[in-house]
């Protein structure tokens, strides 16, 4: 038996490619919020538009005092220029949906479009179309506007050519890694190039500060805890012959684990402050904390292999290989409620070599209808449970 009715399906690959042709980028998704609640309306469902910017927010009706489940997509495309030369790639110079956002919101579609036809849903689905997950803040926008008030549970996933079509990849702990910023301002004194003991060279603070930092992931951290530390940026200096008197590290930092991201950033500022002192210099630091990482709780994870497994066998559920070190902003709606995020297989053989991110990226189109079908069941099943939380009290 198909995981959707063929005419869904077909109807879910023209939405898919029609948001494909047109992304838009983070916080700029008004047409694509458009395609959604049009949609959703032919399906009978009332949407909530203009949610923190282009959000979308609308709800399958449930038994009443029950919390619903939520299920979450992103919307929002990349600033990349397609060159997967497909038929229906991107008419937008310069933009692309090269992360697959244009698949989670025809899955989601998808799974309301299945969900409006069940009878006795045990709990209301809410579906959250959320814009801005690329920045890394359309998450928090659409929780400070209320998209979990009343809230029980919420489920989310992203497509990955790490498996083949038809996987969907259940992890007990770390998904995503967290993604903090972090700024070192050096001053020192500048000085002529030929006489540099009149100087403190921000140039050479920065230098040592760089790699001195490379120790803390190589030295401090357990070698068993995945993290990142790299500099990205490091501006310095005016001319060959003047000895930069400031200088300016960029770097980001990754960390699975909450105890290591904070070990991370503390030692970052022990080591710039320590070799800043060392050579006389003055700095300022500036952390900007971003997205915490994405840890699925165990007894969610049960929950979604449940689903996983009535939704493509068991054959089919596999185990994530390795966690990402890249962030996901869907970590926001798990400090606030619990739920978990799974990973759909979207392998298209052929194309295996092209990742997220890079201007030939593409994915199975069969995804489209094995995320509908998961949402579906992890709706269901988890609707259950918060119902029968409810009669139990
Ligand atoms: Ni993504």
């Amino acid at each position: 038996m198909p995981l959707v009715p063929q005419d869904l399906y077909d109807r879910l690959v023209v939405v898919r490619r029609d948001l494909h042709r047109y992304p838009e980028l983070s916080w700029q998704e008004s047409r694509t919020a458009s395609v959604i609640s049009t949609f959703l309306h032919s399906l009978g469902v009332q949407s909530r538009t203009n949610v923190a910017g282009h959000g979308v927010v609308a709800e399958i009706p449930g038994p009443a005092g029950v919390p619903c489940v939520v299920l979450r997509a992103d919307t929002d495309a990349l600033p990349i220029q397609e060159e997967t030369g497909l038929e229906f790639a991107s008419v937008h110079d310069g933009v692309m949906h090269a992360c697959g956002h244009d698949g989670h919101t025809t899955m989601l579609l998808g799974a309301a479009a299945l969900l409006v036809q069940e009878k006795d849903l045990p709990a209301p689905v809410r579906l959250i179309f959320q814009p801005a997950e690329e920045k890394g803040s359309g998450a928090i926008a659409m929780i400070q506007e209320g998209a979990l008030d009343g809230a029980g549970l919420i489920f989310g996933g992203h497509l990955d050519r790490h498996y083949p079509p038809g996987a969907i990849v259940v992890s007990e702990g770390a998904v995503n890694a967290s993604s903090d910023n972090f700024t070192v301002e050096i001053i020192g004194q500048g000085a002529h190039g030929a006489r540099p003991h009149e100087s403190i060279d921000a140039v050479i603070v920065g230098s040592l500060m760089i790699m001195a930092l490379q120790t803390i992931v190589s030295r401090e951290v357990d070698p068993s805890r995945p993290s990142v530390v790299s500099v990205g940026q490091f501006h310095a200096g005016t001319a060959p012959n003047v000895i930069a008197g400031q200088a300016k590290l960029e770097g980001t930092v990754r960390a699975q684990d909450p105890t290591v991201r904070r070990q991370l950033l503390s030692s970052i500022r022990r080591i710039a402050e320590s070799i800043a002192q060392l050579h006389g210099a003055k700095i300022q630091i500036t952390v900007t904390e971003g997205t915490p990482p994405l840890i699925n709780h165990p007894e969610m994870a049960t929950l979604v292999r449940r689903a996983a497994t009535e939704t493509v066998g068991e054959e089919h559920v596999l185990p994530l290989k390795t966690a990402n070190m890249g962030a996901e902003d869907f970590s926001y709606y798990l400090e606030k409620i619990p739920g978990a995020y799974v990973r759909f297989g979207s392998q298209v053989l052929g194309r295996e070599g092209y990742p997220a991110h890079s201007s030939k990226f593409d994915f199975d189109e069969g995804a489209l209808a094995v995320g509908a079908a998961y949402y579906r069941a992890v709706a269901k099943i988890a609707g259950r449970q918060l119902n029968q939380q409810v009669a139990a009290n």
